[in-house]
């Protein structure tokens, strides 16, 4: 690992913009390997075009190749994302200690002058946005065992992110894009950590909300209630899109079906689950166990949060440990319902004028990585779904 010292034991000079006391600033700072503009411009070959791998709500994504020869995700971040030194470090630290099979490991960072950018190991097999749910063509044979292993490999990262780190970290960004694929197609969640990085005023949700809506609970979305049970449900939508093979969000399909997790709880409450298994698998799939991940997605994604399982009770009851009553399962929070809000194409339609966008609502700040004190007076806003049935805490 880079000692601070030694690479910054001056001031450092960053391609001619503004100087700053790097010592001063990092002091009391020591884990964090630490990368020079130079050595990144040198890796990316110059930010080439032609190393770009995707564009993100934080900024810009390079392949490199860095000096040890191994290849690694470069995340410029945008200017909006930038803090100062400290508080940026003293973040980073926190995200490079942790490692886990199933998160994407940060390798180091690179703070000089204005430049705030984040080091990754880099996933060959793109993300499942990209792969399972791109439409085109990935070559990547998603069976059901490796849909399994994905689901699994998933919740046992965010489990760790939510019951083992101390403090625990609430990911806030759980998608289909920050689900990354190795060579073997083992699951690694990216971008975990990164919300505390922007801004309070800048929240990620405000600016990307098109992309994320569909992930979103309701409480986080319409009173920026954030806590793990947000994460939770995010999880569930993404665990139906993975047994489905579809986007959360599809206006291409017959009306119906526009939305995958309406389309869930009707097929649920039809009791013909199984008809939303990808067609991709040729009905080579175990029933039993895809109708059980579909239930488990409903779970997650409960309108009440304390009735949405913990991650580490989703980890078992994928695997069949834990048993899914149906008795607990009632129609799942629907952001739809909420706020007459549907999205269509790129961007999210114009709400009705006395309601608001989700945009405009105050999502809590990045320093929060714990539950928010409870609902403030927009709650009048968030007129329930009800649930049919009644139900038991998991
Ligand atoms: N570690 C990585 N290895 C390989 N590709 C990566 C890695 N990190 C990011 N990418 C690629 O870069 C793209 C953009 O990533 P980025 O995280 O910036 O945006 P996003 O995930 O699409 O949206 P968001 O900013 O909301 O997370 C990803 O979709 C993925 O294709
Ligand atoms: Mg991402």
């Amino acid at each position: 690992m880079t000692c601070f010292s030694f690479l910054f034991s001056r001031k450092v000079n960053s391609s001619g913009q503004q100087n700053f006391d790097v010592d001063d600033e990092v002091s009391g700072i020591h884990d964090v390997k630490l990368y020079t503009f130079k050595e990144l411009t040198i890796a990316t070959e110059d930010f080439s075009d032609a190393n770009k791998i995707g564009e993100g709500g934080f900024g810009s994504v390079y392949k490199g190749r860095l000096k040890d020869g191994k290849f690694a995700a470069i995340k410029v971040l945008s200017a909006e994302s930038r803090q100062g030194v400290k508080e940026f470090l003293t973040e980073i630290e926190v995200i490079s200690k942790i490692e886990h099979e199933n998160l994407v490991k940060l390798y180091g960072c690179c703070v000089q002058g204005n430049h705030r950018i984040l080091v990754y190991n880099y996933l060959e097999k793109n993300s499942l946005a990209q792969t399972l749910l791109g439409g085109g063509f990935s070559g990547i044979q998603f069976s059901w065992p490796t849909r399994s292993k994905i689901c699994v490999g998933v919740a046992r990262g965010l489990a760790f992110l939510h019951e083992e780190v101390r403090p625990y970290i609430v990911h806030r960004d759980i998608k289909a894009s920050n689900i990354l694929l190795d060579k073997d197609l083992t699951p690694k969640i990216s971008d975990f950590g990164l919300a505390k990085l922007i801004p309070p005023d800048m929240t990620h949700v405000s600016t990307r909300v098109a992309g994320t809506i569909g992930y979103l609970a309701p409480e986080y979305a319409i009173r920026g209630r954030l806590t793990r049970k947000a994460d939770i449900y995010s999880f569930g939508v993404l665990l139906v899109e993975i047994v489905s093979g579809r986007c959360n969000t599809n206006t291409r399909l017959p009306i119906d079906e526009h939305y995958l997790l309406e389309r869930t709880w009707e097929l649920y409450e039809r009791r013909e689950l199984v008809g939303l298994v990808d067609t991709e698998l040729n009905g080579d799939f175990d029933v039993e166990e895809a109708c059980r991940f579909l239930k488990i997605g409903l779970l997650c994604t409960q309108d009440t949060p304390k009735l949405r399982p913990s991650m580490s009770t989703v980890v078992k009851m994928l695997a069949g440990d834990i048993e899914v009553f149906d008795r607990k399962i009632t129609k799942p929070g629907l952001i739809s319902d909420f706020m007459d809000l549907k999205v269509r194409g790129p961007a999210v339609a114009k709400t009705k004028p006395e309601t608001r966008n989700v945009s405009s609502y105050n999502v809590s700040s990045s320093s929060d990585n714990f539950d928010t004190p409870p609902l403030s007076s927009d709650a009048s806003t968030a007129a329930t779904t009800t649930p049919t049935t009644t139900t038991t805490s998991v």
